[in-house]
């Protein structure tokens, strides 16, 4: 996310075929400068990880049954290539290019896998992968995916709402927050190994964005499984928020009082707040937000509004600031 998301009109070909090591080694310059003008601790220089393992193609994949939701949870827009979904990625402890993830994904063990769901609730549980797969219809959803590094795609996911699971355990009246963690362990997720990041990457969402019915659990996309690279075997999807909003290869579930911690806040916390509504009028501080590049397209679009959820989620936030709020 250090990167600039400006990439030459060649970029996607170069970015995907291979890794300028010079361009690298600058962004994790850039990123350490950032936390130490903010503040924040002093992260080792980010090497990339460049461990020999398997890459994750779509034949890693098995399918899904999951019926089509229309709008407005399923948007009417072409959606990015299959290919383009699955090796242009952000997962940085799969390493910092767009490409290392799909490359490397194959050290990641999806079975078994649990999802602890705890913290304030009546019933906390742990689910096995296999049983949210089955408990909870699977629906497709097509949403637009709108990255803080001003590009976009539209993407068919496959999941089924995260209020499903969370009203199955029975959220306490004093919880207000829902705290997201990845899996940590540095043999499955090598880039953990480094400290580009503090791990396990956290996310987190107010109860009421979390129980909105667009935030989604996905479990595959394309009619398939997730691959490694896409966050297998659970990930989150909150289409009106920047992509850093969508955690990754979920293992615990946590419901709080408070505003849980996230990670690219703790990182860089003048770049990225906890909210991260999509929201083309307050630029990051190194690059503007009034549009984006569609992957697969040439020409840039106008970046929408809560990424053009607004009907739906505008009244989520009535009263705030979302300039100070970003
Ligand atoms: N989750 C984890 N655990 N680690 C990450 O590095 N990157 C985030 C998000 N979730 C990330 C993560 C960012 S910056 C983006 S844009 C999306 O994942 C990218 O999702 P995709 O690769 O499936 O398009």
């Amino acid at each position: 996310m250090a990167r600039s998301p400006e990439p030459k009109s060649s970029e996607i070909t170069r970015e995907r075929d291979y890794l300028d090591r010079r361009e690298l080694l600058s962004t994790a310059a850039k990123f350490t400068a950032t936390s130490l003008l903010t503040g924040g601790a002093l992260w080792g220089l980010a090497g990339g990880v460049r461990s020999p393992t398997q890459s994750q193609g779509r034949s890693a994949a098995t399918p899904l049954l999951a019926s089509r939701s229309e709008a407005p949870f399923s948007v009417d827009e072409e959606p990015t290539s299959e290919r383009n979904v699955t090796t242009y990625n952000n997962f940085y402890e799969l390493g910092l290019s767009k490409e290392d993830p799909a490359r490397l994904a194959g050290s990641l063990k999806t079975r078994p896998w649990t999802v602890v769901v705890d913290g304030l609730v009546n019933k906390p549980t742990t689910f096995g992968i296999d049983d949210l797969l089955t408990r909870f219809p699977l629906e497709e959803r097509v949403y637009r995916f709108r990255c803080v590094e001003a590009w976009s795609m539209v993407i068919p996911w496959v999941g089924f709402p995260l209020a499903a699971l969370l009203q199955a355990v029975e959220p306490q009246g004093s919880a207000k927050h829902v705290a997201f963690t990845t899996l940590l362990d540095p043999k499955q997720l090598p880039g953990q190994a480094r400290a580009v990041l503090p791990w396990p990457y956290v996310e987190g969402l107010r109860l009421d964005e979390a129980l909105h019915p667009l935030t989604l659990l996905s479990v595959g996309l394309y009619g398939k499984t997730l691959l490694g690279q896409n966050g297998a075997p659970i990930r989150l999807v909150v289409p009106w928020k920047y992509g850093f909003k969508s955690i990754k290869s979920v293992v615990r579930i946590t419901l709080l009082e408070a505003q849980p911690p996230t990670t690219w806040a703790l990182a860089a916390p003048s770049e990225y707040g906890f909210f991260a509504n999509v929201n083309p009028a307050v630029d990051h501080p190194r690059w503007s937000q009034a549009s984006e590049r569609r992957i697969g397209e040439l020409s840039r679009r106008d970046t929408l509004p809560f990424n053009g959820y607004g009907d739906q989620v505008a009244s989520l936030y009535a009263g705030l600031d979302l300039s100070r709020n970003f």
